[in-house]
């Protein structure tokens, strides 16, 4: 199949990066830096309160079948083979939504059929799963065609605050999908959490944090809930219905979590994610490092050596598109040296790893930083700007702070 640009937004000089016309210096970064895969699945069966993300129930899919996305999706890798000039080895792939586990293995297996001789021989294969759409029968096929990781949509153990986020499933519905994923052969499971909730206490906190790693987990994602304008939720909370989360609580809930996870050997990497040893997401390290992916699907981002697009985002236009033989891409844009290091220090902030201090502008004021807490010295007197447990807290100040 032939490709031709259909892409709006072209800044000045740049080259349409969808044709097999990637700069030179994005294609040199093939070279040098990790290459992941990320497919989007845009499918939910109901849609949560207060979720924005590129997703769509049965009635709002305009014509697009589910039933079409391993094909489509196909259509989008083959373009992908052709802008890269063949695929570099290919380490991580994360299938996310929406909710990829709507689809039955098959699906993804077809989709892997012509890319697995591209497979690094240690890939990472991340599926993102709701608890009620998944059962042994599926989990043993994902496990099967190669899946290895999975990350089930928790959220929190009390009934109460699944209720307010409008969440299908039932706490019970948690353990029953962990403990099936774990005995078909799972080894690498993670769970997503959502704190600070309206109505939520201390305790249903702590109740959802003592329940997660009970199961055979070892990974947790936790991310203070935001209220997203447009959403069910957001309407809400300004109509008054909802009261708005609390920034306090919040971070209370936050300081928690780290204490609690810590004394059961979870570690944070990333300001919201933490793991037992050697369980960090190399998917997710891909994209703080900068590093390169494809984004296939509705609505997914990619980025190349500092060149960043993304697709339309309705599969039923995205679908069109590539079925006619256009890129999916809706707009692009070109990362400056100077984008690209605001980015490295916004992204190498969030990780324990840190931030080389021979990397800060001179200006930066690491002495009212370390006076605020907000800074490890042990890791400072090795050279590396790494936040305490307050300065995560903080990270956007200390960010504002180097890049100002
Ligand atoms: C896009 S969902 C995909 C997983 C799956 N569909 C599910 O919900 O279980 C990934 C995660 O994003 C998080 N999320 C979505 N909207 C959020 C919001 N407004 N605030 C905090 N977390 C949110 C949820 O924790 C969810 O598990
Ligand atoms: S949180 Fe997950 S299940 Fe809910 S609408 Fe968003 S993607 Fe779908």
């Amino acid at each position: 199949m032939v490709f031709t640009l259909r892409v709006p937004k072209q800044p000045d000089g740049v080259k349409p990066p969808l044709t097999g016309e990637l700069p030179a210096t994005a294609l040199q970064s093939l070279a040098s830096k990790t290459f992941g895969l990320y497919l989007h699945v845009p499918f939910c069966a109901k849609r949560c309160g207060y979720c924005d993300f590129n997703t769509y129930t049965a009635t709002e899919l305009g014509g697009f079948s589910q039933s079409d996305w391993s094909a489509q999706i196909t259509t989008e890798l083959q373009l992908a083979k052709k802008v890269l000039g063949g695929f570099p080895t290919i380490q991580t792939i994360f299938i996310g939504g929406g909710t990829p586990s709507l689809l039955p293995a098959a699906d993804f297996e077809k989709v892997f059929r012509n890319i697995s001789n591209h497979f690094a021989a240690d890939i990472e294969i991340t599926i993102e799963a709701n608890p009620d759409s998944v059962t042994k029968s599926s989990l043993a096929q994902y496990l099967d065609i190669g899946i290895n990781r999975i990350s089930f949509g928790m959220q929190s153990s009390a009934s109460k605050v699944l209720q307010l986020l409008d969440r299908t499933h039932n706490p019970s519905a948690v353990s029953s999908a962990v403990l099936t994923a774990a005995e078909v052969g799972f080894r690498d499971i993670s769970l997503d959490l959502i704190y600070g909730t309206p109505g939520e206490l201390d305790q249903d906190w702590l109740d959802s944090l003592t329940t997660a790693t009970a199961l055979p987990i070892n990974h947790i994602s936790a991310y203070a809930l935001i209220v997203e304008a447009g959403t069910k939720f957001a309407n809400q909370v300004n109509r008054g219905e909802i009261p708005m989360p609390d920034d306090d609580i919040a971070a209370a809930r936050y300081l928690q979590a780290e204490e609690f996870l810590n004394q059961r050997n979870f570690h944070w990497y990333e300001i919201s994610n933490w793991g037992v040893a050697g369980a960090a997401c190399r998917h997710n390290q891909l994209y703080w490092d900068s590093a390169n992916w494809w984004g296939a699907g509705a609505g997914a981002h990619s980025h190349i050596g500092g060149l960043r697009w993304w697709n339309e985002r309705h599969p039923a236009t995205w679908a069109q598109l590539l079925t006619a033989g256009h890129s999916p891409a809706a707009g692009q844009e070109l990362l400056s040296t100077a984008q690209q290091f605001d980015e490295q220090v916004m992204l190498g902030i969030r990780q324990r790893k840190g931030l080389p201090v021979s990397l800060l502008p001179a200006a930066t004021d690491l002495a009212e930083l370390q006076a605020a807490g907000w800074i490890e010295p042990s890791a400072l007197a090795q050279g590396q700007l790494v936040l305490t447990t307050a300065g995560r807290l903080m990270a956007d100040r200390v960010t504002a702070e180097i890049l100002r």
